[in-house]
C-alpha cells in the first residue's frame, strides 16, 4: 500500500534538530507526513525549521530531553494535540571514542582506564533515552490502536568496535530492544526497525576533519576500508528510514546502511 492509499499520521524525530535526524525528518516530511523534530536546544530547533522551510519542507518543533521520563511524557502529551502518531524515529545519540585502557605515556607511568561517568552518560543517552522514547511512542500507538513504526537509529558499531565500547554496547542494547519490542508489539501491528549507519559524511565530521588534520588522515584510512570507498551521505540513511516506514512487513530487524562493511577502527 502506498502512502497515498493509506492513512497518514504524523512522524516524530527525536534528535532531529541537526545532522542525521534533521535529514531523516526532512525526508519523512517530503514523503507527505506532518513531521515534528524534537531536541533540547530551542535555538537549534528553530534554525532547523527555518533551513527546512527555505527548501520548501515544513517541520514542526518541540523541546525534549530524551533522558528525562517527565520531559518525554510532556512531549507526547503535546503531540497528542497534533493528531495521530504513527512514526517515531529515535535519533538522539552521541558517540564516545574511549578505549578501555590507555598504556602509560612514559616508562613507569600510570595506566588510565575508561571512566564510569562517561560510560553512564553514553549508556543513558543512547540506550535509556531510546527506551524512554520508544516506550512512550508504543504506549501512544497502543492506546489509539495505531499500526505504527518505531525506528531507532543505531550504528554498525553495535557488534563491537575498537575504542568505542560504551557506545557500541549501548547501541547493541538498542538492537536488543528492537528485537524484543518487535516480538511483543507485533500483535498490535506496531513494528520496530533499527537503521544502522556506517560512517556518515555529515557537516560535523567535515568540520572536525578541517580542524584536525590527524583526524582527517585517520578518517581517510577508514574510508579506504569501506567496500564502496566512501562514507554515506545523510540522505542515504534517511532513504533507509523512509523505506523502513513504508515496508509493512519489516520488523525486528536492523537495516545496515554501510557501503558494504563498517571499517575496523583498530589504529
Ligand atoms: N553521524 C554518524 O556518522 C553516525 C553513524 C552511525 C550512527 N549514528 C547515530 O545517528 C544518530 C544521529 O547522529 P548525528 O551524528 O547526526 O548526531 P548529532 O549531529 O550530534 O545530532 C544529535 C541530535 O540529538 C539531539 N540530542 C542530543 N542529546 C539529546 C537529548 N538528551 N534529548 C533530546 N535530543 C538530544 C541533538 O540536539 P540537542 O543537543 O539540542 O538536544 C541533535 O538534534 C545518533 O544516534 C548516532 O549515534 C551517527
Amino acid at each position: 500500500m502506498t502512502n497515498s492509499e493509506s492513512r497518514i499520521g504524523q512522524a516524530l524525530v527525536i534528535g532531529g534538530s541537526r545532522g542525521l535526524g534533521a535529514a531523516i525528518a526532512s525526508a519523512l516530511a517530503a514523503d507527505g507526513r506532518p513531521t515534528t523534530v524534537a531536541a533540547r536546544d530551542a535555538g537549534q530547533l528553530e534554525r532547523c525549521r527555518k533551513q527546512a522551510a527555505e527548501r520548501g519542507v515544513e517541520l514542526s518543533t518541540a523541546q525534549v530531553d530524551t533522558v528525562s521520563p517527565e520531559s518525554v511524557g510532556r512531549l507526547f502529551a503535546e503531540l497528542a494535540h497534533r493528531g495521530e502518531l504513527d512514526v517515531c524515529v529515535m535519533a538522539a545519540g552521541r558517540n564516545l571514542s574511549r578505549p578501555l585502557l590507555r598504556p602509560p605515556r612514559e616508562p613507569g607511568g600510570a595506566w588510565t582506564a575508561h571512566g564510569v561517568e562517561e560510560w553512564r552518560e553514553t549508556v543513558e543517552l543512547n540506550l535509556t533515552g531510546t527506551f524512554l522514547a520508544g516506550r512512550e511512542a508504543a504506549l501512544t500507538m497502543a492506546r489509539s490502536g495505531t499500526r505504527g513504526v518505531l525506528v531507532p537509529i543505531v550504528s554498525c558499531t553495535w557488534p563491537g568496535s575498537w575504542g568505542q565500547s560504551a557506545y557500541a554496547a549501548a547501541k547493541a542494547g538498542v538492537v536488543s530492544l528492537t528485537r524484543s519490542w518487535a516480538l511483543e508489539l507485533g500483535e498490535l501491528g506496531i513494528r520496530v526497525v533499527a537503521v544502522a549507519p556506517g560512517v556518515v559524511d555529515g557537516a560535523a565530521l567535515r568540520e572536525k576533519c578541517e580542524r584536525l588534520p590527524a583526524h582527517a588522515r585517520y578518517m581517510e584510512r577508514l574510508r579506504q576500508q569501506v567496500p564502496l570507498r566512501r562514507f554515506a551521505a545523510e540522505h542515504e540513511i534517511a532513504d533507509a528510514v523512509v523505506h523502513a516506514v513504508a515496508n509493512q512487513y519489516l520488523t525486528g530487524t536492523v537495516l545496515e546502511v554501510a557501503g558494504g562493511g563498517f571499517p575496523a577502527r583498530i589504529p
